[in-house]
């Protein structure tokens, strides 16, 4: 039987045989009885086992160690008033495989950097198993709402020669040591995508609505607790809409993934709220209830403006029109200024990407990035210009060689509305529902500058 069964079905369970293989978290020898605390790994919480001398198998079950694997049959018995909701008290237990003396994760708490450095131990404990746990509801939730709203999930490639963004982040793939790319693999210079985005709007064009979810790479050399090397985006794209519609779907798909994962994950967000941040259960609730703040960049210079008039002071005091904004004007708008997430609209040309809409206005664009609190940005997005001339031009005054995007330019050609779409950063969205503060801790294996481990 598995664990989360004795603990859905427990009223039916008592007083019954249980079987079931685990693995020891700890092991104490008592005067009359001894306890071993067990987990199967498919549930939060643990089974406390109760074993006398008498139980079959009592020698190996004093020597199991922590990480050993034992299968436990005994009683289950309600044990309500106490700590733990039974127990199952031992009549046999076999020591399937026994660990090492020297195994690294013994009970006492470790700090993250040490946990990091074992990865693939880490989601051994309570905390970890609680994020990967979630991790995996939100990818599930994800995809249940843009399958719902008749999305058509989109797989684009990972090798790609195209620069979505255009800023030169790219991660070189290559089968030559030499460079002489002309020779290379596919003959071309080839890298590893840092969005899907340029891939998926001639699909939007043919269905209207799709969306993808994979891994991008950015060879960023950005040393925060925000950035990863290698990260999963979620990017719809919607054909014959407009930015306000774009941001309606990131609204609405925020709110439905956070509210799928409290369904689903309730005693794991308890978990963390009382291991990582305190008020988190709150904090996420008031997503799922709150009317998400819009701000166009102009009001937002205007804030930070007034703010620094009455004496707040950034590092970046100095606010222009142009100035990309950081992470700590991000905050201070969505975090004190409207303590909520907040839309950000109409960006500066100038330090945006080359495909976005242009506005009538000359300098700006529709785009749109959501800033939430605690995080900063956490998805970014825009209308995409229609016009290939006016595309053609922006690359040319960024300096960005289209020569390759000919058929992403082409497509306004053949009959082209309005297309909107946005990324949503996975791991950013995983920091903000379970309380992690630092983005390697809600991946499995991160990659970040001078760090590959595993
Ligand atoms: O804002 P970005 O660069 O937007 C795009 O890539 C567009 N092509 C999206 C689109 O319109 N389809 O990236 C989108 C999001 C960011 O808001 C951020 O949450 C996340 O991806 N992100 C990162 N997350 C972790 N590590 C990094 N190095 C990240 N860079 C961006
Ligand atoms: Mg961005």
């Amino acid at each position: 039987m598995e664990l989360k069964q004795i603990y859905f079905d427990q009223l039916n369970l008592d007083q019954k045989e249980i079987t079931l293989i685990g693995r020891v978290r700890s092991n104490r020898q008592g005067k009359a009885v001894s306890f071993m605390i067990l987990n199967d790994g498919t549930y939060l919480h643990d089974l406390q086992v109760v074993y006398k001398t008498d139980t079959k198998g009592y020698d190996d079950a004093l020597v199991s160690r922590v990480a050993s694997i034992v299968e436990v049959t005994g009683t289950l018995i309600l044990t309500p008033g106490k700590q733990q909701p039974f127990e199952l008290q031992a009549t046999e237990i076999v020591l399937l495989d026994q660990a090492v003396e020297e195994y690294p994760l013994q009970k006492k708490e470790h700090s993250p950097e040490f946990l990091r450095e074992i990865a693939h131990l880490r989601a051994r404990t309570k905390t970890f198993n609680s994020i990967f746990r979630i991790r995996s509801t939100a990818s599930f939730a994800i995809h249940k709402f843009f399958q719902e709203e008749g999305y058509v999930y989109a797989n684009t490639p990972i090798i790609t020669s195209n620069d979505a963004e255009g800023a030169g982040e790219q991660f070189v793939v290559t089968v030559n040591e030499d460079k002489d790319y002309e020779n290379d693999f596919f003959g071309k210079k080839a890298a590893l995508t840092v969005s899907g985005q340029l891939n998926a709007e001639p699909f939007a064009q043919a269905f209207k609505k799709v969306y993808t979810f994979g891994p991008t790479f950015r060879a960023e050399n950005s040393h925060t607790n925000r950035h990863a090397s290698e990260f999963w985006m979620m990017e719809p794209e919607i054909a014959f809409a407009e930015l306000k519609d774009g941001i309606k779907v990131m609204e609405d798909m925020l709110k439905s993934v956070v509210q799928y994962v409290m369904e689903k994950n309730m005693e794991e967000l308890k978990f963390l709220e009382s291991n990582l941040e305190e008020g988190l259960i709150e904090k996420i609730t008031g997503i799922v209830n709150s009317n998400f703040k819009v701000n166009t960049y102009e009001e937002v210079l205007e804030i930070l403006k007034e703010a620094i008039k009455n004496g707040h002071v950034f590092e970046e005091n100095n606010i222009y029109f142009g100035l990309d904004l950081g992470t700590e004007h991000e905050r201070y708008i969505c975090e004190v200024v409207n303590k909520c997430p907040t839309f950000v609209t109409n960006y500066p040309k100038e330090i945006k990407a080359f495909y976005m809409k242009q506005n009538d206005d000359g300098k700006t664009v529709a785009a749109v990035d959501l800033l939430v609190p605690g995080i900063g940005e956490l998805c970014g997005g825009s209308q995409r210009e229609d016009d290939s001339q006016k595309i053609i031009k922006r690359c040319e005054e960024m300096g960005i060689d289209y020569k390759d995007l000919d058929w992403y330019i082409k497509l306004r050609d053949y009959g082209y509305y309005k297309s909107t779409g946005f990324g949503l950063g996975f791991e950013r969205l995983l920091m903000y529902i379970t309380g992690a503060s630092n983005i390697r801790d809600v991946m499995l294996y991160p990659r970040t500058p001078k760090n590959l481990l595993f």
